[in-house]
Parts: structure tokens; sequence; C-alpha cells
């Protein structure tokens, strides 16, 4: 591993805005990430997949009464969104490191208000279908973090991935969807708040346009 990368992990190690295994609350913020984590009731919102957190810190800028989580296993990309929030002096902002398969032992039942899947792997391969992040045990997942009538959002650049999310929509006990294929060319996008990734720069760039769907759960 790279020097730069180790010194990264280990600043993670010691910042309160990061909570990753080996740090004391790891795994005990389950249904007190207000009272213990944040200190005030406030809607949580979860971005998953977040990356280097793009979407999580442009959330919270705009919306200082919510509390914004970015989850990613990779700790490199979680210390870029983690020292941002730090410079900036975002106390709404925190990023999670742990692998969105083990989501449902880091939130209570009912504990979040809106999930976002900020352009996930697409995962084209058929032998990788159950580790798309919108496959229905993930799915099943964020059933359990939410508060009824809680919000998914999906923003993709991936048609695949997001025909297969529709697909899976259809047999999923879910209610209010709507969708897009060109976001930009939609009414839809009210709903993304002029939040652009990096990534999703490149695609516009690119002329590829932008798929967003969002639901409820039933
Ligand atoms: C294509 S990147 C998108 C990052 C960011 N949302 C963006 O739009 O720039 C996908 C991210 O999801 C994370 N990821 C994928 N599968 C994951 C899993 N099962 N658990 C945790 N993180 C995962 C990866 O580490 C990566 O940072």
């Amino acid at each position: 591993m790279s020097r730069s990368k180790l010194k990264k992990f280990s600043e993670i190690a010691e910042r309160e805005n990061v909570l990753e295994e080996g740090n004391e609350l790891y795994g005990h913020l389950g249904g007190k990430w207000d009272e213990i984590h944040f200190e005030n009731t406030n809607p949580i919102v979860v971005e998953i997949g977040c990356g280097r957190g793009e979407y999580t810190l442009g959330m919270a800028r705009l919306f200082p009464d919510k509390n914004f989580i970015g989850v990613d296993i990779k700790g490199a990309r979680l210390w870029k969104g983690s020292t941002i929030a730090i410079e900036e002096g975002l106390e709404n902002v925190s990023f999670l490191r742990t692998y969105v398969e083990q989501i449902s032992d880091q939130f209570a039942a009912g504990e979040v208000s809106e999930v976002w899947i900020t352009f996930p792997d697409p995962r084209p391969k058929d032998r990788d279908i159950k580790r798309r992040l919108t496959s229905p045990r993930f799915l099943a997942l964020y059933k359990h973090i939410l508060k009824p009538d809680g919000i998914v959002h999906l923003k993709t650049d991936n048609l695949g991935l997001f025909e297969y999310t529709l697909e899976v929509l259809q047999e999923a006990p879910i209610k209010n969807l709507i969708s897009t294929t060109d976001l930009y060319q939609s009414e839809l996008q009210e709903h993304t708040m002029g939040i652009y990734t990096k990534y999703e720069k490149q695609y516009l760039q690119e002329g590829v346009p932008i798929k967003y769907l969002q639901f409820k759960f039933r």
C-alpha cells in the first residue's frame, strides 16, 4: 500500500466524522446516531457508495437542518469527503466505512429518512447481479433502515443498471415510483438539487444522459 494511503488511513482513524471498524462507536450507533453522534434529532440521509462524498457534502451544504452520512468501504475516498467536511466546518456530515451488506448492523430499523444511491458500479456480468446495489437483497436492507414513507433515490449514467433496477422494482413492495432516462431534460431534476459528482460531470461532457428514479417502500 502506498505511503499516502497509509497516511490517510491513520488520519481517518482519529477523526470524529468517520466511523469505521476499530472506532469504539462503530456498530453501536444504531438507533442512537441522533442522540450520541449528531446530538440533535434532525432527519438522517444516507448516501450508499458515496466515494469521495460529493453528494453527501453537496446536500449537507444545502440542508443544515438534516444530517448526512456517506457510506463506502474505500477509506482513501472517504478521507477526501471527511477532509472537505472538516475544512468547511460541516457538522451535519459523517462518513461510515463499511460494506453496504452490513448496513443494518449500523442503523436501527426506521432510523433513516432518505437513501441516495449515486452512480453505483453497474456490475454488468450475470455472475455479479447479486452485488448490484439495487438488487433485491440490498433493497431489503434499505427498507429495513428507512422510516415508513422514507424515500430511495437512484442516479446513474448506466442504462443497463437503470433498466435492471426498474425490473427489480416491478416485483418489489414499493409505491410512488417516478423515473426518467434523461434527468436534465425532465422536471424531475428538481429532486436532485443541482448537485453533480465528478463522474457525473464527465458523463455529461461525453453526452451521456443521466438516469434518475425515486420510490418509497409499501
Ligand atoms: C462508481 S463509484 C461512485 C462514487 C460516488 N457515488 C460518485 O458518484 O462519485 C461506486 C462506489 O461504491 C462503493 N461500493 C461499491 N460496492 C460497495 C459495497 N458493497 N459496500 C461499500 N461500498 C461499495 C465503491 O467503493 C465506490 O466508491
